[in-house]
């Protein structure tokens, strides 16, 4: 089940080796409550109506701008609240836990994939149903002539090239669909997308590139005693080794995290690309169709349901937590803090530390 090692390696294990150095996207001080509606009103002014504005109208509700008709009853307005709650929620959470801003270099653009027909982008991130959303956005863009999703094999999926991503733009194209584009992303619970990313990234046996290039590395590091052949092959990671490894600073002064754990934070910079859905994968299926319907392409396509047996629980990632002393769960949570706070995910029940 290892098939084009070569590519898919490459597309797993590359590290930021890229460095341009450009200024990008100038957050427009964003900060005021109004910005929202600013940003509603301008695109107003326009005409044709994108997906987004089908959104922003949605989002008034107030009389001032008037109702899509083409969208009310197609999409409900109990799901937009929702949306709406969860947008709300991420920016003030943004507004109270980050410091200093920033701007946008390509290079944080690397995750969001961009479908120029339907108008779309998708900031991917791995183990929140990345490979299913990538199937779907090869059947919109017409890669590879499919149109099913499910009948494109995993791997073709996660071809570098098969999608384009916005780092590859100019700077001018990047800030055009920045602005006018659908984006949006899909997080999960952090410690089920952890717990999940380390059983599929080390307890099973055919990943071997996993095994070779981290593996090794977190028994050479964290385990005392290794044996020779756990230390040449690296395949027999405890859940407890690979939490050392994660909270080592050390670790993340060498080289960036991979991308199966990096923080949804770092990967898709949510503080500062202003995402119009955030799905969210424990609500996976009614996310999906909304952004499939506020895309006008539910007709199209549906989103694969696959694999809901083997999906990591919180109940699953309670077990893997018992063998871990509550300073390293801390040490943990604090890692990953800021994508509980951002996307609501209270700290876990199971955790003892508190
Ligand atoms: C945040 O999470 C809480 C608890 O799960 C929930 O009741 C609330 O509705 C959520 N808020 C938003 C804006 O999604």
């Amino acid at each position: 089940m290892w098939r084009p090692r070569g590519s898919r390696q490459r597309m797993v294990l590359a590290t930021g080796a890229c460095s341009i150095f450009l200024l990008v996207y100038y957050l427009q001080g964003d900060s005021s409550p109004a910005s929202h509606s600013d940003v509603s009103s301008r695109r107003q002014g326009k005409s044709g109506r994108g997906p987004l504005q089908s959104l922003h109208y949605a989002d008034q509700g107030h009389g001032e701008l008037k109702p899509n008709p083409a969208i009310q009853g197609h999409v409900q307005s109990a799901v937009h609240a929702t949306h709406q709650g969860r947008r709300e929620l991420l920016k003030e959470a943004c507004r109270s836990h980050t410091k200093k801003r920033r701007v946008l270099i390509p290079e944080d653009l690397k995750h969001l994939i961009v479908d120029d027909k339907h108008k779309m982008l998708y900031c991917y991130v791995p183990k929140v149903a990345c490979t299913n959303w990538k199937r779907v956005l090869m059947v919109l863009t017409g890669k590879g002539h499919h149109s099913d999703p499910l009948k494109i094999p995993a791997n073709e999926a996660h071809v570098p090239g098969n999608l384009r991503t916005l780092s590859e733009y100019p700077t001018s194209e990047i800030n055009r669909r920045l602005r006018s584009y659908l984006k949006f992303i899909f997080v999960r619970e952090p410690f089920e997308r952890l717990v999940s990313a380390y059983r599929n990234k080390f307890t099973r046996r055919y990943n071997n590139a996993f095994h070779k290039r981290y593996g090794t590395k977190i028994i050479r590091r964290h385990r005392a005693d290794p044996q020779p052949e756990a230390l040449e092959r690296g395949d027999d990671v405890s859940f407890e080794e690979f939490v050392y490894y994660l909270v080592d600073p050390h670790t993340q002064r060498e080289e960036p995290f991979n991308e199966h754990w990096e923080r949804i934070h770092s990967l898709c910079h949510p503080c500062l690309i202003h995402y119009d859905v955030i799905g969210k994968y424990e609500t996976l299926e009614q996310d999906s169709r909304y952004v499939l319907q506020l895309a006008g392409v539910d007709s199209q396509v549906q989103f694969p349901t696959t694999g809901k047996h083997t999906r990591t629980t919180g109940d699953m990632a309670a077990q893997f937590f018992n063998n871990i002393s509550p300073f390293y769960q801390r040490k943990l949570y604090n890692l990953y803090r800021m994508d509980f706070l951002l996307f609501n995910y209270s700290v876990p029940s199971y955790l003892t530390f508190r």
